[in-house]
């Protein structure tokens, strides 16, 4: 064991790391998807999942607004649509129109579930904290979908 600077020690520890998209709503009804590394789920009765935005996103703008997101894990088909959610803002582009993906409206909030992604979790947000430049969204989830003949990526498939 050494001691050594934080950047350099977590570096160390980021793999395999999952990787996530959550789908929001802005305040002129477009559909904008973020991917994100940081999440996790925090609670069994209710199921919850936490997810850690950055203030900095058009995506955390959404989520001020309209209290529901979408937990959509790609399948490997997705890859592209992750890439670009992940590298490109909602304030500039149309991410649904530009990456062409299929979908249909959830139960919950009417946001999108993707056809092809390995699993969805449409969930409420129930409440929120400030975690230095970033804001954590907890959201207790109402309905679960997913594709068996589908697996979810990480970070690995998309380098
Ligand atoms: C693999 C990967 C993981 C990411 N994880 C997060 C995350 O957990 N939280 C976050 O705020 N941004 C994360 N980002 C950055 C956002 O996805 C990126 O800035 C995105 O373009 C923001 O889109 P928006 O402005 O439309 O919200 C990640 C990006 C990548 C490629």
């Amino acid at each position: 064991m050494v001691l050594e600077k934080y950047e350099k020690v977590v570096k160390h520890t980021l793999h395999p790391a999952k990787i996530t998209m959550a789908i929001v709503k802005d305040k002129n009804d477009k559909f904008n998807a973020i991917t994100l590394e940081w999440f996790m789920r925090t609670s069994i009765e209710p199921p919850m999942f936490a997810i850690s935005i950055a203030h900095s996103r058009y995506s955390y703008e959404c989520l001020q607004n309209f209290r529901y997101f979408n937990l959509c894990f790609p399948s490997p088909e997705l890859v592209e649509m992750t890439k670009v959610s992940g590298s490109k803002s909602g304030r500039d582009i149309d991410k649904f129109a530009e990456c062409e993906v299929d979908y249909f409206p959830g139960k919950l909030a009417k946001l999108p579930i993707i056809k092809n992604a390995a699993a969805t979790f449409e969930c409420k947000i129930i409440s929120q904290v400030k975690s230095g430049d970033h804001t954590i969204f907890a959201g207790e989830v109402k309905h679960a979908w997913y594709d068996t003949e589908r697996r979810v990526i990480t970070y690995k498939d998309l380098t």
